[in-house]
Protein backbone atom coordinates (compact mmCIF):
# COMPACT_ATOMS: atom_id res chain seq x y z
CA UNK A 1 0.00 0.00 0.00
CA UNK A 2 1.49 3.47 -0.93
CA UNK A 3 2.47 6.06 1.87
CA UNK A 4 -0.15 8.70 1.15
CA UNK A 5 1.66 11.17 3.93
CA UNK A 6 4.13 11.49 0.60
CA UNK A 7 3.42 13.64 -2.55
CA UNK A 8 4.58 10.31 -4.24
CA UNK A 9 3.35 8.00 -2.35
CA UNK A 10 -0.37 9.85 -3.08
CA UNK A 11 0.29 9.65 -6.41
CA UNK A 12 1.10 6.49 -6.56
CA UNK A 13 -1.65 5.49 -4.51
CA UNK A 14 -3.95 7.10 -8.32
CA UNK A 15 -1.72 4.66 -9.72
CA UNK A 16 -2.63 1.62 -8.51
CA UNK A 17 -6.56 2.29 -8.10
CA UNK A 18 -6.29 3.14 -12.07
CA UNK A 19 -4.24 -0.10 -12.84
CA UNK A 20 -7.05 -1.44 -10.67
CA UNK A 21 -9.86 -0.46 -12.69
CA UNK A 22 -7.99 -2.54 -16.17
CA UNK A 23 -8.48 -6.01 -14.49
CA UNK A 24 -10.88 -5.54 -12.05
CA UNK A 25 -14.90 -5.49 -12.55
CA UNK A 26 -15.14 -4.22 -9.40
CA UNK A 27 -12.67 -1.04 -9.38
CA UNK A 28 -14.04 2.35 -9.60
CA UNK A 29 -11.66 2.95 -11.63
CA UNK A 30 -13.37 0.52 -14.09
CA UNK A 31 -15.99 3.26 -14.91
CA UNK A 32 -14.22 6.84 -14.92
CA UNK A 33 -16.66 9.88 -16.10
CA UNK A 34 -15.75 11.65 -18.96
CA UNK A 35 -16.39 15.59 -19.11
CA UNK A 36 -16.42 17.31 -22.36
CA UNK A 37 -17.87 20.63 -23.66
CA UNK A 38 -20.52 21.05 -26.12
CA UNK A 39 -21.23 23.31 -28.83
CA UNK A 40 -22.85 25.68 -26.45
CA UNK A 41 -19.94 25.48 -23.94
CA UNK A 42 -22.14 23.68 -21.64
CA UNK A 43 -20.16 20.37 -19.59
CA UNK A 44 -21.36 17.32 -20.99
CA UNK A 45 -20.19 14.47 -18.25
CA UNK A 46 -20.60 10.50 -19.35
CA UNK A 47 -19.81 6.78 -17.97
CA UNK A 48 -17.44 5.08 -19.54
CA UNK A 49 -15.38 1.98 -19.58
CA UNK A 50 -11.49 2.39 -19.05
CA UNK A 51 -10.01 0.41 -21.61
CA UNK A 52 -6.25 1.36 -21.36
CA UNK A 53 -4.08 2.58 -19.11
CA UNK A 54 -0.11 3.25 -19.07
CA UNK A 55 0.58 4.49 -15.80
CA UNK A 56 4.37 5.70 -16.40
CA UNK A 57 3.21 8.09 -19.61
CA UNK A 58 -0.41 8.99 -17.83
CA UNK A 59 -2.27 7.87 -20.92
CA UNK A 60 -6.02 6.26 -20.53
CA UNK A 61 -7.75 4.57 -23.25
CA UNK A 62 -11.48 4.70 -23.67
CA UNK A 63 -13.44 3.26 -26.85
CA UNK A 64 -17.15 5.06 -28.76
CA UNK A 65 -18.96 5.32 -31.29
CA UNK A 66 -17.18 7.28 -33.44
CA UNK A 67 -20.43 9.26 -34.52
CA UNK A 68 -21.01 9.90 -30.30
CA UNK A 69 -21.44 13.53 -29.36
CA UNK A 70 -17.97 13.62 -27.16
CA UNK A 71 -15.60 12.05 -30.47
CA UNK A 72 -16.96 14.93 -32.41
CA UNK A 73 -16.52 17.46 -29.14
CA UNK A 74 -13.03 16.22 -28.93
CA UNK A 75 -12.20 16.33 -32.30
CA UNK A 76 -13.79 19.85 -32.02
CA UNK A 77 -11.14 21.00 -29.34
CA UNK A 78 -9.20 17.92 -27.12
CA UNK A 79 -9.78 19.44 -23.63
CA UNK A 80 -11.31 17.13 -20.59
CA UNK A 81 -12.00 15.91 -17.29
CA UNK A 82 -12.32 12.51 -16.21
CA UNK A 83 -13.29 11.63 -12.86
CA UNK A 84 -12.62 8.49 -10.64
CA UNK A 85 -14.33 8.40 -6.93
CA UNK A 86 -12.45 5.45 -5.31
CA UNK A 87 -14.72 5.04 -2.28
CA UNK A 88 -12.17 1.92 -1.01
CA UNK A 89 -9.25 4.09 -1.20
CA UNK A 90 -10.93 7.26 0.16
CA UNK A 91 -9.37 8.72 -3.27
CA UNK A 92 -11.41 11.17 -5.66
CA UNK A 93 -8.82 11.55 -8.62
CA UNK A 94 -9.30 14.27 -10.76
CA UNK A 95 -7.82 14.37 -14.40
CA UNK A 96 -7.15 17.31 -17.55
CA UNK A 97 -6.35 15.33 -20.56
CA UNK A 98 -5.89 16.43 -24.15
CA UNK A 99 -7.83 13.28 -25.73
CA UNK A 100 -7.33 12.48 -29.21
CA UNK A 101 -8.41 10.02 -31.52
CA UNK A 102 -5.66 7.01 -32.32
CA UNK A 103 -4.57 6.77 -36.28
CA UNK A 104 -7.13 4.98 -38.40
CA UNK A 105 -4.98 1.66 -39.02
CA UNK A 106 -4.60 1.46 -34.99
CA UNK A 107 -8.51 1.66 -34.48
CA UNK A 108 -8.60 -1.30 -37.24
CA UNK A 109 -5.74 -3.06 -35.02
CA UNK A 110 -7.82 -2.94 -32.13
CA UNK A 111 -11.32 -3.61 -33.27
CA UNK A 112 -9.79 -7.11 -34.25
CA UNK A 113 -9.28 -7.50 -30.56
CA UNK A 114 -13.35 -6.51 -29.71
CA UNK A 115 -14.96 -9.78 -28.94
CA UNK A 116 -18.23 -10.20 -31.20
CA UNK A 117 -20.86 -9.54 -28.74
CA UNK A 118 -19.29 -6.65 -28.07
CA UNK A 119 -18.81 -4.83 -31.65
CA UNK A 120 -22.84 -4.12 -31.68
CA UNK A 121 -21.72 -1.02 -29.49
CA UNK A 122 -20.07 0.57 -32.34
CA UNK A 123 -21.94 1.48 -35.38
CA UNK A 124 -25.98 2.13 -34.40
CA UNK A 125 -27.82 3.52 -37.10
CA UNK A 126 -29.12 6.04 -37.06
CA UNK A 127 -26.01 7.54 -34.40
CA UNK A 128 -26.21 7.71 -31.01
CA UNK A 129 -28.33 10.91 -29.45
CA UNK A 130 -30.87 10.77 -32.42
CA UNK A 131 -34.06 11.30 -31.73
CA UNK A 132 -36.14 8.10 -32.17
CA UNK A 133 -39.89 7.68 -32.23
CA UNK A 134 -39.66 4.70 -30.24
CA UNK A 135 -36.73 3.29 -27.66
CA UNK A 136 -35.83 0.54 -30.25
CA UNK A 137 -36.38 2.37 -33.43
CA UNK A 138 -32.81 2.00 -34.57
CA UNK A 139 -30.16 -1.28 -34.71
CA UNK A 140 -26.62 -2.03 -34.70
CA UNK A 141 -24.58 -1.59 -37.64
CA UNK A 142 -20.85 -2.55 -36.19
CA UNK A 143 -18.38 -1.39 -38.35
CA UNK A 144 -14.32 -0.80 -37.78
CA UNK A 145 -15.02 2.65 -39.07
CA UNK A 146 -17.83 3.59 -36.57
CA UNK A 147 -14.97 2.24 -33.69
CA UNK A 148 -13.01 5.24 -32.04
CA UNK A 149 -10.18 4.74 -29.80
CA UNK A 150 -9.73 7.98 -27.56
CA UNK A 151 -6.41 8.60 -26.03
CA UNK A 152 -6.47 10.76 -23.16
CA UNK A 153 -3.09 12.48 -22.56
CA UNK A 154 -2.96 13.32 -18.81
CA UNK A 155 -1.55 16.91 -18.25
CA UNK A 156 -3.06 17.41 -14.75
CA UNK A 157 -3.84 14.70 -11.69
CA UNK A 158 -5.87 16.34 -8.54
CA UNK A 159 -5.94 13.87 -5.79
CA UNK A 160 -8.26 14.30 -2.42
CA UNK A 161 -7.89 11.92 0.05
CA UNK A 162 -10.90 11.56 2.13
CA UNK A 163 -9.19 10.48 5.99
CA UNK A 164 -8.36 11.38 9.43
CA UNK A 165 -6.87 14.67 8.03
CA UNK A 166 -7.72 15.00 4.28
CA UNK A 167 -5.11 15.73 1.80
CA UNK A 168 -5.60 17.20 -1.54
CA UNK A 169 -2.51 17.33 -3.94
CA UNK A 170 -1.80 18.70 -7.68
CA UNK A 171 0.59 17.36 -10.00
CA UNK A 172 1.28 19.00 -13.48
CA UNK A 173 2.92 16.57 -16.22
CA UNK A 174 4.48 19.73 -17.34
CA UNK A 175 6.46 19.85 -13.85
CA UNK A 176 7.40 15.97 -14.07
CA UNK A 177 4.75 15.33 -11.82
CA UNK A 178 6.37 16.31 -8.55
CA UNK A 179 3.23 17.92 -7.22
CA UNK A 180 2.19 19.85 -4.34
CA UNK A 181 -0.20 19.96 -1.47
CA UNK A 182 -3.57 21.61 -1.31
CA UNK A 183 -5.70 22.86 1.15
CA UNK A 184 -8.34 20.75 0.86
C1 LIG B 1 -21.68 1.62 -17.00
C2 LIG B 1 -21.58 2.36 -18.31
C3 LIG B 1 -20.47 2.16 -19.13
C4 LIG B 1 -20.39 2.84 -20.34
N1 LIG B 1 -19.28 2.65 -21.13
C5 LIG B 1 -19.17 3.33 -22.30
C6 LIG B 1 -18.00 3.20 -23.10
O1 LIG B 1 -17.04 2.51 -22.77
N2 LIG B 1 -17.96 3.90 -24.26
C7 LIG B 1 -18.99 4.70 -24.66
O2 LIG B 1 -18.87 5.32 -25.72
N3 LIG B 1 -20.09 4.86 -23.92
C8 LIG B 1 -20.21 4.19 -22.75
N4 LIG B 1 -21.33 4.34 -21.97
C9 LIG B 1 -22.41 5.21 -22.45
C10 LIG B 1 -22.04 6.65 -22.20
O3 LIG B 1 -22.14 6.94 -20.82
C11 LIG B 1 -22.93 7.63 -23.00
O4 LIG B 1 -24.27 7.46 -22.62
C12 LIG B 1 -22.81 7.39 -24.50
O5 LIG B 1 -21.47 7.09 -24.87
C13 LIG B 1 -23.27 8.61 -25.28
O6 LIG B 1 -22.52 9.72 -24.86
P1 LIG B 1 -22.31 11.01 -25.78
O7 LIG B 1 -23.58 11.19 -26.56
O8 LIG B 1 -22.06 12.11 -24.84
O9 LIG B 1 -21.16 10.73 -26.69
C14 LIG B 1 -21.42 3.70 -20.74
C15 LIG B 1 -22.50 3.92 -19.89
C16 LIG B 1 -22.58 3.26 -18.70
C17 LIG B 1 -23.79 3.51 -17.83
Amino acid sequence: MSDITTLAGLLGLARERITAGLGDRDAAARLPVLATRDAQGWPSARTMVLRGFDARDWTLDIHSDADAAKVLQLTDGPRAAIHVWDAEASLQIRMRAHVVRLPHDEEKGLWEEVPEPARAQYGAVPPPGTPIAAADAWHPNPRPARFAVLRARVLRVELLHVGEIHRRARYEREEGWQGSWLVP
